[in-house]
C-alpha cells in the first residue's frame, strides 16, 4: 500500500464525522448510532440526506453547504476516497456533513425505519453481469424501504445507459413506486442553471464527460412502501 494511502488511512482516524465499522462490528447487528445520526452526531431533528457510493463526497459536500438545514452522510467502502470527503468537510466547517465507511449491503445496520428522508446514488458500479450487485436492483431498493421515510425520493446519476434502462424499467414494475423524472442526457440545455443535478460534477462524471459520454438522471419516489417508525405509525 502507497505512503499516501496510510496515511489518509490514519489520518481517518482522527475524523470526528468519519464513522468506521468493521464487517463483524454490523453484519447482522444494530450500529451503536442506529436511529440515532441526527440527535448524537447533527444534533438536531433537520432532515437526513444519504449519498450511495459517495466516493470523495461531492454531492454530499455540495449539498450540504447549499442546504444548511439538512443533515447529509457519504457512504463508500473505500477510506482513501472518503478521506478527501471527510477532509474537505473539516477544512470547511461544514457541521451537517458525516461520512460512513462500510460496504452498502449492511446498510440496514446503520439505520432506522423512517431514519432517512433521500437518497442519491452517483455514478454507480453498473454491474452487468450482476443484477443483484446495482445498486437500484429490487434487492437493494427493498433495503432502502427498510429505512426511508415514505414518499422519499431517490436520485440516480449514471453514465450507463444500461442502468438508466433497467433502473427504470424496475420503478415502472413496482406498483406503487413513482417516476417523477427520466433524462437520457442532462446536458441537453434543458435544465435550470442552478440544478444541482448539472453544477455538481464528481470525480466520474468528469471522466465520462471527457469520455464523451451522456450523462443520465432519474429521480422516482417510493410513494407509500416505506416501512414506517412504529411511532410514527
Ligand atoms: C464509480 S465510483 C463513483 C464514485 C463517486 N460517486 C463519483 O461519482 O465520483 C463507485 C463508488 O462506489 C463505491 N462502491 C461500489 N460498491 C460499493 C458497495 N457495495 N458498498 C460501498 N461502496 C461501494 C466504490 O468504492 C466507488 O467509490
Amino acid at each position: 500500500m502507497g505512503k499516501d494511502k496510510l496515511r489518509r488511512f490514519e489520518e481517518n482516524k482522527t475524523f470526528p464525522n468519519l464513522f468506521q465499522a468493521s464487517y463483524d462490528e454490523v453484519f447482522q447487528k444494530d450500529h451503536p448510532l442506529k436511529g440515532l445520526w441526527k440527535q448524537k452526531v447533527f444534533g438536531n431533528e433537520n432532515p437526513l440526506v444519504l449519498e450511495l457510493g459517495c466516493g470523495k463526497g461531492e454531492y454530499t459536500l455540495a449539498l450540504a453547504r447549499r442546504n444548511r438545514e439538512v443533515n447529509y452522510i457519504g457512504i463508500d467502502i473505500k477510506g482513501a476516497r472518503l478521506w478527501r470527503g471527510a477532509k474537505t468537510s473539516q477544512q470547511e466547517g461544514l457541521k451537517n456533513v458525516a461520512f460512513i465507511r462500510t460496504r452498502i449491503e449492511l446498510i440496514e445496520s446503520f439505520f432506522a425505519p423512517s431514519e432517512v428522508n433521500a437518497v442519491w446514488i452517483t455514478f454507480p458500479d453498473p454491474q452487468p453481469r450482476k443484477e443483484n450487485k446495482r445498486l437500484t436492483s429490487a434487492r437493494f431498493l427493498e433495503r432502502y424501504l427498510n429505512f426511508l421515510v415514505p414518499h422519499a425520493q431517490i436520485h440516480l446519476k449514471t453514465d450507463s445507459r444500461s442502468l438508466y434502462d433497467f433502473t427504470r424499467e424496475v420503478v415502472r414494475g413496482w406498483p406503487g413506486m413513482i417516476l417523477l423524472e427520466s433524462d437520457p442526457d442532462i446536458y441537453n440545455g434543458k435544465r435550470m442553471p442552478d440544478d444541482p443535478v448539472i453544477t455538481v460534477r464528481t470525480f466520474y462524471e468528469k471522466q465520462f464527460l471527457e469520455q464523451g459520454k451522456a450523462i443520465t438522471y432519474l429521480k422516482f419516489s417510493t410513494g407509500n412502501l416505506s416501512r414506517v417508525n412504529p411511532e410514527e405509525a
